[in-house]
């Protein structure tokens, strides 16, 4: 089987990329991938010498070059390449409509094109929105995105949606929660705050920080994505979910304890505008028909998580420093203008 996987330098493509040459050895694997700020090759650096994997420097918006690939005997798409921050979003939410929504775009005409037999749209739990204190979204609850980047990433999925139904392409999404481990960005919640606590330095928790997410190791999601890939109807839509709902400041204590920090460190900075209040999948569609569940406990992925960020340090280290820094000068700025 030969698969485009789209997005593969950042978190969990890498991740993907790495499980399936470990788990099937015989599939080959191109990575197209554009290096944004959140592409990193360093997460390949393990596999780039293996003779089943190509990585390709490209922009899922170039029709071309997307068409070339494709056309090269692809079996399979799996598309993971987007723009994934919720705050950049909000200060520049263009480039998320370019690639999530075009950009998927001309790699569903391509999967069109050359007749591939299935295409996997990698989305996500926020395109339901905002769920109060009880209940869970299924498959069919209305998607009601409220930050450019889940408007974005709904636009997405109703593309994917509308080329099954209209054009017959054989195409799957995939609804995942929160994700957590190895080689997450140090933007999102806990990679940046496991980055600062190991250095003493503030941890922004955005209002109150009772906001709710439902977490999923990493790794568990690359298991249910082999799960959709082998197994999966299609035409569906699978929600993805480890059912670990914590608050934003459980998780702070429980990376505080972990590394022997106080919580002095916490501060309560101005709210994110539109900040979803909580998220929670029912998964018991892939759990029932695809026979998935997730292995590790939010306890024990957590631990994994903490103990990889202190033994990585030249890894992230690498990233916290000039463009970086940069962004987060202006973010700070901007958030309080907000
Ligand atoms: P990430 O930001 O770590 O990585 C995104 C990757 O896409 C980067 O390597 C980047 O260089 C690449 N990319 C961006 N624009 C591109 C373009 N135009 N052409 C080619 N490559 C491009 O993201 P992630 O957290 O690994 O998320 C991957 C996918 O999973 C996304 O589609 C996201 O919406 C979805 N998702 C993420 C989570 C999560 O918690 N991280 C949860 C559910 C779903
Ligand atoms: O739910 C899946 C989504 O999870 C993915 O689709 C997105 O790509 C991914 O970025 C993530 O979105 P969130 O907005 O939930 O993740 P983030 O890590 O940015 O924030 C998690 C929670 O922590 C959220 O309630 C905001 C809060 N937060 C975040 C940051 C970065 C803070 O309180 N302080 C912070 O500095």
């Amino acid at each position: 089987m030969k698969i485009l996987v789209t997005g593969g330098a950042g978190f969990i493509g890498s991740n993907f990329i790495k499980y399936i040459l470990s788990h099937y050895p015989h599939y080959e694997i191109v990575n197209l991938d554009k290096l944004t700020y959140a592409g990193n090759l360093d997460n390949l650096s393990d596999i780039e010498d293996n003779q089943n994997y190509q990585f390709i420097k490209g922009d899922i918006c170039d029709q071309k070059l997307v068409e070339r690939i494709v056309e090269d005997k692809i079996d399979v798409i799996v598309n993971f390449a987007a723009e994934t921050h919720v705050d950049r979003s909000i200060y520049d939410p263009k480039i998320f409509v370019e690639t999530n929504v075009l950009g998927t775009q001309i790699l569903l005409e391509s999967a069109l094109k050359f007749k591939t037999d299935i295409f996997i749209q990698i989305s996500t739990d926020e395109v339901y929105g905002s769920l109060g204190k009880v209940g869970a979204f299924t498959e069919s609850s209305p998607l009601l995105p409220n930050s450019p980047y889940s408007a974005s990433k709904a636009s997405a999925d109703l593309l994917v949606r509308s080329y099954f139904k209209t054009f017959g392409l054989s195409a799957i999404i995939t609804r995942c929660t929160n994700n957590y481990g190895p080689y997450q960005f140090p933007e999102k919640l806990i990679p940046l705050f496991i980055t600062n606590a190991l250095f003493s330095q503030e941890l922004p928790i955005y209002g109150d920080g009772l906001y709710i997410r439902d977490w999923l190791y990493v790794e568990d999601h690359c298991k249910a994505l082999d799960s959709v890939l082998h197994k999966g109807k299609i035409g569906e839509i699978y929600n993805i979910s480890g059912s670990y709902e914590k608050t934003n400041l459980e998780i702070t204590d429980l990376i505080l304890k972990k590394l022997n920090q106080p919580k002095s460190l916490i501060k309560h900075v101005k709210d994110r505008p539109a900040h979803d209040r909580r998220y929670a999948l029912d998964s018991s569609k892939i759990r029932n028909e695809l026979g998935w569940k997730p292995d590790a406990s939010f306890e024990e992925g957590i631990a994994k998580t903490v103990d990889w960020y202190i033994a990585n340090q030249k890894w992230w280290q690498k990233i916290k420093t000039g463009e970086y820094l940069e962004y987060y000068q202006k973010h700070y700025v901007l958030r309080e203008k907000m």
